[in-house]
């Protein structure tokens, strides 16, 4: 029989910062699956983070999933045959990951914690920040500092980011004239959303200040949203469309061409280099 590891956490001091990000994250859980994994765009983007995933990973590595949500990835991580510890600020999103790693019978040790608060003396062969997560931590260059420590030094770090340039986000705040909130995700490169949750978007330059840059590839660079997916049926019907052309020309296009994500692997940069 599976002995299941996972334990409710030892209660540990709480930051203002991951109140906030807790109170969103548990609002976000119960539709989840719903508004991203099983909607079109969403499940789009993951299939091809899971391809380009594997390429990279190889059976029994040692794997951090970093903002795990409600285990989106974990069906992936148990084909490919990986050991796997995941973490989530969110306790809503931790108790439905925790039911997604029982119902595969997937041994997972999953925590309830910030990656900010997370504390090992652990090293990881690989660390995954899967669809946006990255774009909700305030604090950048302490975050890659720390995701460099985890890491051992031939490890890799893969990171799925909303970019500052989206064309349907665009098109969207113009056609609306929301010009200042155009103006702050394509320059500022932050939005706030409306319970006040500042989102950060990030470029490969700020990812080259801390790593060598493997591999960055466009996710849906002309497709939607997976919420501007939901809400219009004339979207739905171009989508299909647009992901043909996408998959034609993907790897042709430069990354500054953005897209609702982009998928980066990342190594850390030997002394030598
Ligand atoms: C958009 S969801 C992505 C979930 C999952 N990775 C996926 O691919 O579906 C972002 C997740 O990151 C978590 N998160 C955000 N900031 C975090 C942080 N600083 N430390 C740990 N988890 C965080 C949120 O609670 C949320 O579950």
């Amino acid at each position: 029989m599976i002995e299941f590891k996972n334990k409710p956490d030892k209660l540990q001091p709480v930051i203002a910062s991951d109140n906030r990000l807790t109170e969103t994250f548990d609002s976000y859980a119960e539709d989840y699956d719903l508004s991203f994994n099983n909607n079109f765009i969403g499940r789009y983007q993951r299939q091809r983070v899971h391809e380009l995933l594997a390429e990279q990973l190889t059976p029994s590595q040692f794997i951090l999933d970093v903002g795990c949500g409600p285990g989106s990835d974990f069906a992936f991580y148990q084909k490919m045959n990986l050991s796997v510890e995941a973490i989530d600020v969110s306790k809503r999103m931790v108790q439905i990951a925790r039911q997604r790693a029982s119902a595969l019978i997937y041994n997972i040790d999953i925590h309830q914690s910030s990656l900010e608060r997370f504390d090992t003396d652990r090293r990881y062969d690989v660390i995954i920040l899967n669809f946006g997560v990255i774009n909700a931590m305030d604090y950048f260059d302490k975050s890659m500092l720390k995701l460099k420590r985890l890491l051992h030094a031939d490890g890799r770090l893969i990171i799925i980011a909303m970019p500052p340039v989206h064309i349907f986000f665009i098109l969207e705040a113009m056609l609306k004239l929301r010009l200042k909130q155009t103006w702050q995700r394509m320059v500022q490169k932050y939005a706030v959303l409306p319970n006040g949750l500042k989102v950060h978007y990030f470029t490969k330059q700020d990812f080259k200040k801390h790593f060598c840059i493997e591999k960055a590839e466009n996710l849906g660079a002309f497709m939607p949203t997976p919420h501007q997916y939901q809400k219009r049926p004339f979207i739905r019907r171009y989508s299909q469309w647009a992901m043909h052309l996408e998959q034609t020309i993907k790897t042709m296009l430069p990354t500054a061409i953005g897209g609702d994500h982009v998928y980066y692997a990342l190594r850390p940069v030997r002394h030598n280099e």
